[in-house]
């Protein structure tokens, strides 16, 4: 009898501190609402770096609205680095006059006017990765500022932030922001230093992975850069962090850029669409050839990223050059990639025991890049895929 009574005191004590604990662990969870999807839209480094403006963001605007890329579900357009030149004597942030000779809420005006949403970057340290001020000790001003100019969505990097920590830095932006009446999506960029898969889901609507994608198949660069395969080989395994709300982010979009071949660029969007990454374009949206837009477009792979179950795709085979890539949907289908690293045209192929399917039922298969339903197969699939290419498949049973 007193062995039972103490048993159930052991266990309600359990059971309270469990819960007791529960709840200080989701106290702080960011809970705004925001990107229930990856969020999509254009942001300005990757092609222009510091070379950003007033015309060239309100002539990316209007060609996102006009190219079709604002049907496809791009909206957010971010300027990064250098558009901050200063602080006022009372602290707030200054917006470089000459080059932004309206200001920022003019701006973000016009960005609203063609029903996109504005997106702005700073960093977490003293000052910016290009020097500019940086929002340490400035944090809760800063978010004022931006709600004041309508900002919608912050990119937030880790440049001069030697003495602080990650975990601190972070939170303290997401509570001004949260303090800040306006409703902004917050994507944190410390590159991955701080495995931030593991912690951030409480801080930020997104977090960078890796460090700077560059416009290239595989090359590397001495301070950290890297193209895009070699981030890609980064992501396998952080699919279980992501979900409505916080996803990991591998890096804004080289499409476009030139660095590459038309085939290798499909290779890269697909790649990131599956991954259910931020789709955040990072060409000049003004002067793409018809090619580049019909990739950036593709409303049927972009479903891929922006399928509502939101969940991040795995690789499942990895045979070498030949890898299997694959994402559950929503309709209880799933996306497959099937994709060539290799130089030469391969024939690979995909069996239903694979992806989960039962093994001698039949599946329906569509190909999301020749918008065509190949019809129904038993057992598995194959097809010849290019070199550096993709095949794209919905696979139903
Ligand atoms: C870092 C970021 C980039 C870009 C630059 C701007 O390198 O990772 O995405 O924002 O800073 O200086």
């Amino acid at each position: 009898m007193l062995e039972a009574l103490k048993y159930r005191w052991v266990l309600t004590s359990v059971l309270f501190f469990g819960f007791l604990v529960f709840i200080c662990s989701t106290a702080s969870a960011l809970d705004n609402g925001l990107a229930r999807t990856p969020p999509m839209g254009w942001n300005s480094w990757n092609k222009f770096a510091c070379d950003v403006s007033e015309k060239l963001i309100k002539e990316t605007a209007d060609a996102v609205v006009s190219s079709g890329m604002k049907d496809a579900g791009y909206v957010y357009i971010v300027i990064d680095d250098c558009w901050q030149v200063n602080r006022d004597p009372s602290g707030k942030i200054m917006a470089d006059a000459q080059r932004f000779p309206s200001g920022m809420k003019a701006l973000s005006e016009y960005i609203h006017s063609r029903g996109l949403k504005f997106g702005l970057y700073s960093d977490a340290g003293t000052a910016t990765c290009q020097g500019r001020p940086g929002s340490h000790g400035y944090e809760e001003i800063d978010a004022k500022t931006y709600a004041e100019w309508g900002v919608d969505y912050l990119k937030y990097d880790w440049c001069h932030a030697e003495n602080l920590k990650q975990q601190d830095a972070y939170a303290a932006m997401r509570d001004a922001l949260a303090k800040s009446g306006r409703e902004i999506v917050f994507s944190m960029c410390e590159w991955g230093t701080s495995r931030p898969w593991l912690w951030a889901e409480k801080v930020a609507n997104l977090w960078r992975t890796t460090g700077d994608i560059q416009d290239c198949w595989d090359c590397q660069a001495g301070w950290g850069g890297m193209g895009w395969t070699l981030i890609l080989d980064l992501q396998a395994g952080l699919e279980k962090h992501a979900g409505p709300g916080h996803w990991n982010d591998p890096d804004m979009l080289e499409v476009g850029n030139g660095g590459m071949t038309a085939t290798e660029y499909k290779s890269h969007f697909s790649l990131w669409c599956l991954l259910a990454s931020p789709l955040m374009a990072g060409n000049d949206i003004r002067n793409m050839t018809p090619e580049i837009k019909e990739i950036l477009t593709n409303k049927e792979i972009i479903g891929l990223n922006q399928d509502a179950l939101g969940t991040q795709g795995s690789k499942i085979r990895d045979d070498g050059n030949f890898e299997v890539w694959s994402k559950p949907l929503s309709d209880g289908s799933k996306g497959v990639i099937l994709f060539n690293r290799d130089a030469q045209k391969t024939k690979m192929t995909l069996s239903w025991e694979e992806l989960g399917f039962e093994k001698d039922k039949a599946a329906t298969l569509r190909d999301l890049w020749l918008h065509r339903d190949l019809g129904e197969f038993g057992g598995g699939f194959s097809a010849d895929v290019d070199p550096h290419g993709v095949v794209v498949l919905k696979v139903k049973q």
